[in-house]
């Protein structure tokens, strides 16, 4: 007898039972892959649904904790904060975000109060505070001005920092403010605190639900264009990740996720950093638009996605999903 046409190596039998499946498995997701989103609302007792993200809500500062306390019980270990500021409190300058009594510094407070163990990752642009919905300060033609910008993100991220935040995030994408921000962190004793940059922050099409929660889709004119990056670029996203490095960013984020896991692979291949994905607001709505049309299973949708960022070669995820998925893995 005779087994002439054997294959040589038969791959498929690593994967006949579960067990030698596990034993295998290259990547894996953890509860503590994840950096939970939340939005925080003024008031007492108030959640209020976002229409554009099913089964997402902004809080009050006193619900905020709760959900930082079952963060911690699912075993996520650090949460992204964003303030849905009053309009009254929107001017063209921001100035809200240099208050050190802000939403945001309260939600801060309150819940490093209650749960001293979470992190807190906090955002720096100043879109949720402009009574014009960009990221920073215009000039008389309505472009976005880089230094002046900077100087107030400066301020921006100290606030957050005295108020207790553990990371400062950059969302802004104006040149050369992790290495504005880094210094003045340094000069005013944060030296731990760290920075995560939104490095390869893309003019996307995907923000769409964030901006009705933070409130500033209606005030917004025009596109971030002239700051978020093109999405037909990918060199340009390695010498963004590279500047930021350079200017001291601790770990850098590629943002959105899914559409973009080719940047993240080549930033990963490139660079030794940590490297998180933002899997933003319209492709958390996708998902579930996706589920309730019954085109999948919604559970094996959301877990599957969130290995491709593992898989990708991300140390973590700002997902929307973070609770459901931390509680699906088990803490
Ligand atoms: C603020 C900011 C945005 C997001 C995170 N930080 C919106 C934007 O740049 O317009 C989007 C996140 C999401 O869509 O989930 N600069």
């Amino acid at each position: 007898m005779t087994h002439a046409s054997y294959p040589a190596l038969r791959l498929r039998r690593t994967r006949a039972s579960a067990w030698s499946r596990a034993l295998h498995a290259e990547t894996r997701l953890t509860p503590s892959d994840f950096i939970w989103p939340l939005f925080v609302t003024e008031g007492r007792q108030v959640e209020e649904p976002i229409g554009s993200l099913p089964g997402v809500s902004r809080w009050s500062v006193d619900l905020m904790v709760e959900r930082a306390r079952e963060a911690q019980a699912a075993g996520i270990p650090c949460l992204a904060l964003f303030p849905n500021t009053q309009a009254d409190r929107r001017s063209d300058d921001g100035a809200e975000a240099l208050n050190p009594d802000n939403l945001m510094c309260r939600a801060i407070r309150a819940i490093k109060d209650a749960v001293p163990d979470i992190g807190i990752l906090t955002d720096v642009a100043l879109d949720p505070y402009t009574a014009h919905g960009q990221d920073g300060l215009l000039d008389e033609a309505g472009y976005v001005v880089n230094d002046a910008t900077i100087d107030v993100l400066i301020g921006q991220s100290l606030n957050q920092a005295a108020a207790g935040a553990d990371i400062i995030a950059p969302s802004d994408m104006m040149d050369g403010r992790v290495g504005a921000i880094r210094e003045a962190l340094e000069q005013e004793g944060h030296a731990n605190v760290q920075i995560m940059a939104y490095a390869a922050k893309y003019a996307s099409a995907f923000y769409g639900p964030f901006r009705d929660a933070v409130g500033s889709s209606g005030l917004l004119k025009g596109n971030k264009k002239t700051y978020q990056m093109d999405p037909a670029n990918s060199e340009e996203a390695l010498r963004e990740v590279a500047l930021d490095i350079a200017e001291g960013a601790d770990s850098v984020m590629v943002k959105p996720g899914l559409p973009y896991l080719d940047i993240i692979a080549r930033v990963k291949d490139r660079f030794e950093v940590p490297v998180f994905a933002y899997q933003v607001s319209g492709e958390y709505a996708m998902l579930e638009a996706a589920a309730a049309a019954g085109a999948g299973e919604r559970d094996a949708l959301v877990l599957e996605t969130l290995l491709a960022f593992k898989r990708a070669g991300c140390s973590g995820v700002l997902t929307y999903h973070a609770l459901h998925a931390a509680r699906l893995l088990g803490a």
